[in-house]
């Protein structure tokens, strides 16, 4: 962060001490300030994520509350060719998903043992909403994943449009697994601001 030159002057990287400051400040936030301060990453600097980091976040993450308790999500991390093959087949959709995951150093697939949440252990249905509390789950996982992320200095934006059969079939996920969602990872190269939010008064409704 700070180097010396030869005559021992001090030689201030501002890039490097801002982005250490500003790790040092999110170590120490509150769950509303994480909750808050974290957005869509889309543009990643070059620095690979590290492995140790990831395993962090995902020791984080494994406190998501799920189902009776199934634990159902998986995290894929995918980097390197197999990545480029990822953002090359599976968002014929929307080309912009497929550049992100191209130029940034890591995905995550994340992804779920099926017929487990929201099931009986005969395998019927528990509750009317039937399959959907799978990608309940995962959804949660994923805003913790996410959180987990942002408080160690990471950004990542969550993809929900893409082939879920391609992503099958590219990273040979078994039949008795489903892809819940896309997570891009890396270092922030950008910091958005907040798009607009809805007020309280127009999501919230008291009835008695
Ligand atoms: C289920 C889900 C699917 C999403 N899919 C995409 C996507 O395919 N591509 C993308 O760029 N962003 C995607 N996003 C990110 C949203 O656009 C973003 O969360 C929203 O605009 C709010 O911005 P913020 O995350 O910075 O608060 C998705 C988010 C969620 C929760």
């Amino acid at each position: 962060m700070i180097s010396f030159h030869k005559k021992s002057k001090p030689k201030v990287n501002f890039g490097n001490l801002f982005s250490y400051l500003n790790h040092v400040r999110r170590r120490f936030m509150n769950a509303t300030e994480c909750i808050k301060g974290r957005r869509s990453i889309r543009t990643f600097t070059d620095e690979p994520v590290s492995h140790e980091l990831l395993e962090e976040i995902v020791e984080v993450a494994r406190f998501a509350p799920s189902w009776k308790n199934t634990q159902i999500s998986r995290y894929v991390a995918v980097e390197g060719a197999l990545k480029q093959e990822v953002a090359d087949k599976c968002f014929e959709a929307w080309k912009g998903n497929a550049d992100m995951v191209a130029a940034a150093p890591m995905v995550i697939a994340l992804t779920y043992v099926k017929n487990r949440s929201g099931f009986e252990r005969d395998g019927s249905f528990s509750t009317s909403k039937e399959d959907r509390w799978q990608n309940f789950d995962t959804g949660i996982a994923a805003e913790a994943f996410c959180l987990a992320a942002y408080e160690r200095g990471l950004g990542t934006v969550i993809l929900g449009i893409f082939d879920e059969n391609k992503a099958a079939e590219v990273l040979n996920i078994p039949d008795d697994r489903g892809v819940a969602a896309f997570i891009v990872i890396g270092h922030p190269a950008v910091n958005p601001e907040a798009p607009k939010r809805k007020e309280v008064s127009e999501l919230l409704t008291f009835l008695s």
